[in-house]
Order: C-alpha cells, then sequence, then structure tokens
C-alpha cells in the first residue's frame, strides 16, 4: 500500500483521479507599485510564488504543479524553485514544471494547461499571489471536482455592500460616478482561488470561450459561459489575493501568527 494513498487514487467512475495546479505567476504586480514581479517578491524571506507553490504541494492529491512564470523569466523561475525545499515532507515527490506565460492571466492560464497531461482528470488554477491559501482549502476543492462537479470555486460572502455605477472615463475620469444598481449583498461571493476544474471541461472554455482584451480573471467564469454549472464551497480569509501594498503587510503578519502558533 502506499505511503500516500490519496495521490492517483480512484475516483468513483474507476478513472485514475490524478490531480494537477496551474499556477499563473506572469502578472508585474503593477498595482503592488515598482518592483520585481508580484510572485518573485518576499514574504518573510521566502518569494510568493514559493509559498503558492508550497500551499499546492501541501495536498496530498496534488502531484503535478505548472508554473507559469512570466515570458522572459521561466530560467530565472527554475532556478529559484530549485533554491527552495518546496515542502517540509521528505516524501512529497510533487513534480514541477515551469513554462512562460503570457500577456493577460487568461493566456498564461492556456499555457500552463497546455502543459498538463492527458492523465490528469482534475485541474486546480491557482494565483500565485493567493500564497497563504490554506491546505484544508484546496482540499475541500479537490474533493467536490471528485465527487463529480465540472467546476468548483472557493468563496466568502463580502463584508463591504457594492455598487454598481457608470464608469466616468476619458475626458470625464475624476468625475463622480452615477450609481446604477444595488445588487442584494447577501446574494453576492467573493472568489478565490484554488478554482477546481474536470479537465476537459476547463479545456473546452479555454478553446472556446475568447474573450477580447484584457481576457477573463476568472476561470470559473469562462467555464460559466459554456453553460457549465458552477458551484462554490467556502472559501477562507487567509486565501486572500496580494494585490495592493497593504496586503504585503496582512501576509507578513499572517506568517507571522502562524509561526508564533506552530511554536506551541
Ligand atoms: N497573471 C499571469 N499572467 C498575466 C497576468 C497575471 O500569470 N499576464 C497572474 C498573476 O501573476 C497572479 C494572478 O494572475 O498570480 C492574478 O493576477 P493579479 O493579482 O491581477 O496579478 P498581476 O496581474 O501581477 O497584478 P496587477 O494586475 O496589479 O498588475
Ligand atoms: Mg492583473
Amino acid at each position: 500500500m502506499s505511503a500516500r494513498p490519496d495521490r492517483g487514487d480512484s475516483a468513483a467512475s474507476g478513472r485514475p483521479a490524478r490531480t494537477a495546479a496551474v499556477i499563473p505567476a506572469a502578472g508585474r504586480g503593477v498595482r503592488l507599485g515598482p518592483g520585481a514581479p508580484k510572485a518573485l517578491r518576499p514574504l518573510n524571506g521566502t518569494p510568493m510564488l514559493v509559498h503558492a507553490v508550497r500551499a499546492m504541494a501541501g495536498s496530498r492529491s496534488v502531484s503535478l504543479v505548472v508554473v507559469v512564470a512570466p515570458p522572459d523569466g521561466a530560467d530565472e523561475v527554475r532556478r529559484l524553485l530549485d533554491a527552495y525545499p518546496l515542502s517540509g515532507s521528505l516524501t512529497d515527490t510533487t513534480e514541477v514544471v515551469v513554462v512562460p506565460g503570457g500577456e493577460t492571466r487568461q493566456e498564461s492560464v492556456r499555457k500552463g494547461l497546455a502543459a498538463v497531461p492527458e492523465t490528469v482528470t482534475t485541474v486546480l488554477v491557482h494565483d500565485a499571489a493567493r500564497p497563504l491559501v490554506p491546505v484544508d482549502t484546496v482540499d475541500a476543492v479537490v474533493a467536490a471536482v471528485r465527487d463529480g462537479a465540472p467546476a468548483v470555486v472557493p468563496a466568502l460572502p463580502l463584508s463591504d455592500t457594492v455598487k454598481q455605477v457608470e464608469p466616468r472615463i476619458g475626458e470625464r475620469a475624476g468625475e463622480p460616478e452615477p450609481v446604477v444598481g444595488t445588487p442584494e449583498r447577501a446574494l453576492l461571493r467573493a472568489v478565490q482561488t484554488p478554482q477546481g476544474f474536470d479537465r476537459a471541461t476547463l479545456v473546452a472554455a479555454h478553446e472556446k470561450v475568447a474573450l477580447e482584451g484584457e481576457g477573463a480573471t476568472d476561470d470559473a467564469g469562462m467555464v460559466e459561459r459554456l453553460g457549465v454549472e458552477v458551484v462554490v464551497v467556502p472559501g477562507h480569509e487567509e486565501a486572500f489575493k496580494v494585490t495592493r501594498p497593504l496586503d504585503l503587510v496582512l501576509a507578513e503578519a499572517v506568517l507571522a501568527r502562524r509561526r508564533a502558533n506552530d511554536g506551541f
């Protein structure tokens, strides 16, 4: 019997249930301000991307991680990942592959997905910018896909009420924006990653649903456009996305709290 029975386990269908995680990490991090590409910036001395890879490799079901590096940075990212141990467990055998990314997140995910072999049945897509997602959240997403959901998204209720506005752009930028609606907050969810998919469903979404311009910021949204049902499972506060400078402060505080708790 394998020491890691979850890995390569059989799904109810009898197919081998192999899970891979694609980590888009090719963004610049413009909203974080000047500096290295966001995924390479350190959190308590360790690059954000390394935290994110560890979060995926830490799930027993994940046997392959595909890191999507900045288009001209694949070699640098490969060297970086080789320089950091990827998990605390010596028996961990998660394979890590690095591929170059694209101009938009959607393009980067598509390139990462192209490196996932057909033997993989479940694909997670996880932002490098969510380095602190707990393993229980990852496992809950994988479990829901293995239980038959084609697309699963971790999500949380909102704290803030949300307004829809008519954006003022061009010459009118900076003017007060008229409110055109207030969706009922209780019906809204803020979605996180990892988002989990039946591999064929996600591949079909990327083949058939091409969004113009900035592309999709959310893979589940592309699957929705296919007409396939997407479900949510509970997300986690610590799966927040590092987007602006204050998020770095919060991330380092979370790491400090974890370290303090580990000490007891
Ligand atoms: N991403 C990517 N390829 C791109 C753009 C984004 O792989 N061309 C990745 C980012 O590296 C990040 C994730 O998508 O892990 C979520 O994107 P976001 O938080 O918007 O990161 P950035 O695009 O880097 O940040 P910004 O929008 O502030 O520039
Ligand atoms: Mg972005």
